[in-house]
């Protein structure tokens, strides 16, 4: 196993390493979405979803400093974290991309200004208010207190690990 320290702080290698050692741990894939005043609704793909607390029901999930939608999302009323199943790859992809045309696939509605969006076969949902909001770096946390949630236990979640999707297919199970 290799080891890695002692580098100068920033500089590109020490980053990738960094970046490298991170994706060893294995996520679901989810996309955040909150209604905007104006416009089309805030829809960005996260790894960093993760649970909080059992009660108060709380999630989090860090937002890149750099993302486009990220203001918009600090003042929103309300958010949805909707995990992706492994037949949504091209659905993570889509919202993966600054200033790409993330919604042209549906037709949304007036009611939009006010929650949301849930998206469709979406393996679990958790719709959440406003909890608190941290500073992390590079990153702002989103901590969220979820109104409400529903979920496929038996759907197949979309994996990122070593920086690439996967499937649970991929994976032997793991006795406990
Ligand atoms: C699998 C995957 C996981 C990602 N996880 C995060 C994340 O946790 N936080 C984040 O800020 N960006 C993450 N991104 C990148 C954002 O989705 C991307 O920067 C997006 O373009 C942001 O949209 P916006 O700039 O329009 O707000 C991830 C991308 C992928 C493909």
């Amino acid at each position: 196993m290799g080891s890695t320290a002692a580098q100068p702080e920033g500089s590109v290698d020490v980053q990738r390493q960094f970046r490298t050692a991170l994706s060893m741990f294995a996520t679901g894939v989810a996309v955040i979405t909150a209604p905007r005043q104006e416009g089309h609704p805030i829809g960005i793909t996260v790894a960093s979803f993760n649970s909080v607390s059992l009660d108060p029901p709380l999630i989090l999930f860090s937002v890149d400093r750099r993302s486009m939608s990220l203001a918009d999302l600090c003042s929103a009323p309300s958010y949805a974290v909707n995990v992706l199943e492994e037949t949504q790859q091209e659905m993570s992809n889509r919202f993966a991309k600054a200033n790409g045309d993330k919604w042209s696939w549906r037709n949304g509605g007036a009611s939009e200004r006010d929650a949301a969006v849930l998206l469709p076969d979406a393996l679990a949902t958790f719709e959440c208010e406003p909890y608190a909001q941290h500073d992390g770096g590079d990153h702002v946390i989103f901590v969220g207190r979820v109104t409400r949630h529903r979920a496929r236990p038996h759907g197949r979640p979309l994996i990122f690990f070593g920086g690439r999707y996967r499937s649970l297919d991929a994976v032997q199970s793991a006795s406990a």
